[in-house]
Order: structure tokens, then C-alpha cells, then sequence
């Protein structure tokens, strides 16, 4: 079981590596742990991902709005959040080898690796910290911040008195994020630096519960939509030992990745927690007018927190096949059409007879809509295949055929099925399918 599971995570990054979807960060200089960097299929994916979550929790919703908050805030922020005190993971030293674990993840007091002598266990701050300015002293600390929620918890009041926005309602953001995890790994699954997609919903105290139930449920649909399989999803409910210092209740959508279920995304309902320690820590009033009732009160916060790269690693798991073609083993990724990086492949049988000139004419013509892909290079079922190994839902190739009656064949890439559909409708043809 385990051997399975490793070769298709290898089989993964391989591919990822190979077709251009994500490469290792500095790699000619031996690659920078835990550090990735997207490549031009990768950025398209993941672009899409993003987009996808920008129109469900943004677009779709009257009392949602968005925000891009800096990455670098003013320290009291993370004195605020909890973050300077308790942002923490409990860490050891090997004495001899000088490797460093989490305590949590080893068993026994020697190292795993060489059997030394390991340190007492110390608390370890994950936030990585920077300097502002030209001079290195302790007041001029600033810190990479550890998650995007507290630049909308810090923009709650700007946000509230420049929009019309009333409780409930909802700020979201998209950014990066950064942690000092003591053991990166997974591939993309954990790494240090990572972006987060995360929404905030402020919402009048004592109906939390109820949003907080219906944000659990619409975000597990979010990722049904996007077409992952269902029975490779699932809720973890946080037992008291595991709730975060500033959640109340708390659920994990989880992803039974090649290496187990894991966390993708999780739900929380933070109380009035953070907006109580701004208050506490800026001098500020947080509190909300409410004109109806002429009440004041300090809003709870319900947040569902999701990890883009982690999102990327669920998508391109899910969708990895290796088909067996009695024989012949195609691999394919069967992404969401939406989500796909590139659209529509198109293609001239030949190099001759006008073909390539008329496949280009198509590409310009259908580049206006979507991301496409012109390759001429090769036998044809190698240019399909080529496609199925990135996703491509859709190929267009010009045949003789088309000369006569200018009609190509489309050929959709989980079925395999080609129909002849005549050039003209092409746009309306991909239109009904990709959108
Ligand atoms: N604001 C709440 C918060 O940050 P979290 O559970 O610590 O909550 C939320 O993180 C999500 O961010 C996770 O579910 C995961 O998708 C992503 N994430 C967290 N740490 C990560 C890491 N080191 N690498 C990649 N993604 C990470």
C-alpha cells in the first residue's frame, strides 16, 4: 500500500515537472526546500482555481466584497491575533545529527534518524520575521504574516464605513501567506510559503451556529462543483483538544490524498475573539451600530480558510488517470473544464494542402475566449495524447474534410468521441461546454 501510494505522488511531481505545471524553486542552485514555483500550465490552474473561488464567495454574493491587504503589518496586529504568543509549535533538536522534529510526530526520546540524544522540547514561533527599514533592532520587527485573515479583521471598519454593507456580510481575500513549519512536506501540501483563499462573514451574535452550518455546507460544494470526487472528501469535526485558541467550533473539509486524508480547508467560527483583541490592543471601538434595533455589538466572525496550492494538489490528484487502453496506458487528467489550463488544442492533420493556415485562423478566432494551444508537430494520436496529459478537454483538428466542407472534427478528451461540427459554430459549440 504504501509503495502504491508513493509512486503515484512521484508519478504526480514527475508530471507536474515534466509538462510544466510546477517546478522546485531555485532549482539550478539545488532547489530551495519546501519552496515551488508555478509554471505555465501550473499558473494557468491555479489561476483558475482562484477565479473560480473569486466568483462563487465574491461575484455570486450582494454582501460579499473583497480586499488585498499588505503582507507586511504593524507587529501589535500579531501581539493582537495571538500569533507573538502563541503561534507555536513544540520542537526538538537531535544533539548529534542536529536535526530538528516536531515533538509531536516522533515517538520515544531519541532521534528517529540516527538515534541520538534529542533536546528538551522548546516552543517554536512559526511566524517568520523581517526588519523594516535599514536598521536590525528589535523595534523594527515585522513579521510575514502567517494568514490573510487578520488584514480583513484590521480593514473590518474601513470596509464597513466605505461600503453599504450591512450584518451579515462578508470580506474576502486571496494572498500569500507564509509559516516556518518545522517539517514542510508533501509536495506542494505543506510548504512555507503558500497563498491562502480566505472569506470572513460577520455576522450578528447568537446566529453563528446557522451560518456557520450553512458556510460548512456551501464550501464542501464548492469543491463537489469543481467536480472532485465525492467520496474522497469528507468533514473532521475539532475535538476540544484540537480547536485553534480563537474558534468556538470548528470543521475540516479533509482530501484523501495519495499520501491520506488531510486538511483543505477549514471552518471555523471565531467568536468575537479577534475583533475583541483589535479593540483591546488598537484602543478602537469594533463595535457594530445596528439602525434597526439601535444595538451596538461586536460581530462574530464565521471564516472558512482554504489553501490555493492545497487546492492545486487536490485538482491534479483527483483528476491523475492512468487508463489502460487494452494494452496501451494513456494518462489523463480530467479536470473540471473550468479549470482546465489550456482549453482546446488545435491542430492540421498534415503540414500541407492550407490545413495549418486554416487551424491557425481557427486558433486566433477562439483565443479571443479561451486559452488554446496550435500544435502541428508529430502524428495526430500523439498530439491527443499530449493534451490528455494536461487536461485539455477538447481538440480541433483540420482534415481534409474541412477543405470541402469546412466542418472539423472535435474530439472531447475523457470519451474520446469525435463529432464533425462545422467551423462557424465553433465558438457557440465550446461555449456551450466550457462555460
Ligand atoms: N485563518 C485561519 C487559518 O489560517 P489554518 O487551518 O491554519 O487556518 C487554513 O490554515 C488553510 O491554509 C489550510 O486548510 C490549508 O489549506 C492552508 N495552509 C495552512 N498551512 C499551510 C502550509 N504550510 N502549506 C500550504 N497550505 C497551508
Amino acid at each position: 500500500m504504501a509503495a502504491k501510494t508513493t509512486t503515484l505522488m512521484d508519478k504526480i511531481v514527475s508530471l507536474c515537472r515534466r509538462r510544466g505545471f510546477i517546478f522546485q524553486s531555485s532549482e539550478i542552485y539545488g532547489g530551495l526546500d519546501s519552496c515551488y514555483d508555478y509554471g505555465p500550465l501550473g499558473v494557468e490552474l491555479k489561476r483558475n482555481i482562484k477565479e473560480a473561488w473569486w466568483k462563487a464567495m465574491v461575484r455570486e454574493h450582494d454582501n460579499i466584497v473583497g480586499l488585498d491587504a499588505a503582507i507586511l503589518m504593524h507587529p501589535k496586529v500579531w501581539e493582537a491575533s495571538g500569533h507573538v504568543e502563541g503561534f507555536t509549535d513544540p520542537m526538538v533538536d537531535c544533539k548529534q545529527c542536529k536535526r530538528r522534529f516536531r515533538a509531536d510526530e516522533i515517538e520515544g526520546d531519541r532521534c528517529p534518524v540516527c538515534g541520538g540524544e534529542l533536546t528538551e522540547v522548546r516552543q517554536f514561533n512559526l511566524m517568520f520575521k523581517t526588519h523594516m527599514g535599514p536598521v536590525e533592532e528589535e523595534a523594527s520587527v515585522v513579521y510575514l504574516r502567517p494568514e490573510t485573515a487578520q488584514g480583513i479583521y484590521v480593514n473590518y471598519l474601513n470596509v464597513l464605513n466605505s461600503t453599504r454593507l450591512k450584518v451579515p456580510f462578508g470580506i474576502a481575500q486571496i494572498g500569500k501567506a507564509f509559516r516556518n513549519e518545522i517539517t514542510p512536506r508533501n509536495f506542494i501540501f505543506r510548504t512555507r510559503e503558500f497563498e491562502q483563499m480566505e472569506m470572513q462573514f460577520f455576522v450578528k451574535p447568537g446566529t453563528d451556529p446557522d451560518w456557520f452550518e450553512e458556510w460548512r455546507q456551501k464550501r464542501m460544494q464548492w469543491y463537489l462543483d469543481l467536480g472532485i470526487r465525492k467520496e474522497k472528501l469528507r468533514f473532521h469535526q475539532h475535538g476540544e483538544d484540537e480547536l485553534a485558541h480563537y474558534a468556538a467550533a470548528a470543521y475540516d473539509i479533509q482530501y484523501e490524498f495519495p499520501f491520506g486524508w488531510r486538511e483543505l480547508e477549514g471552518i471555523h467560527n471565531r467568536t468575537d475573539f479577534d475583533l475583541k483583541r483589535h479593540q483591546e490592543y488598537s484602543g478602537k471601538d469594533m463595535r457594530y451600530f445596528d439602525d434597526q434595533t439601535r444595538e451596538r455589538y461586536i460581530p462574530y466572525i464565521i471564516e472558512t480558510s482554504a489553501g490555493a496550492d492545497r487546492t492545486v494538489l487536490t485538482v491534479l490528484s483527483d483528476a491523475y488517470e492512468e487508463e489502460d487502453l487494452g494494452g496501451d496506458v494513456r494518462t489523463v487528467l480530467h479536470f473540471h473544464p473550468k479549470l482546465a489550463p489550456i482549453k482546446v488544442g488545435i491542430f492540421p492533420l498534415v503540414k500541407r494542402d492550407g490545413m495549418p493556415e486554416l487551424a491557425r485562423k481557427i486558433e486566433q478566432d477562439l483565443r479571443k475566449y479561451w486559452m488554446v494551444f496550435y500544435d502541428e508537430g508529430g502524428a495526430i494520436g500523439r498530439r491527443y495524447r499530449r493534451q490528455d496529459e494536461i487536461g485539455t478537454p477538447y481538440c480541433v483538428t483540420v482534415d481534409s474534410q474541412t477543405l470541402e466542407d469546412r466542418t472539423v472534427t472535435v474530439r472531447e478528451r475523457d470519451s474520446m468521441q469525435q463529432e464533425r461540427v462545422g467551423i462557424d459554430r465553433l465558438v457557440e459549440y465550446f461555449r456551450e461546454r466550457l462555460e
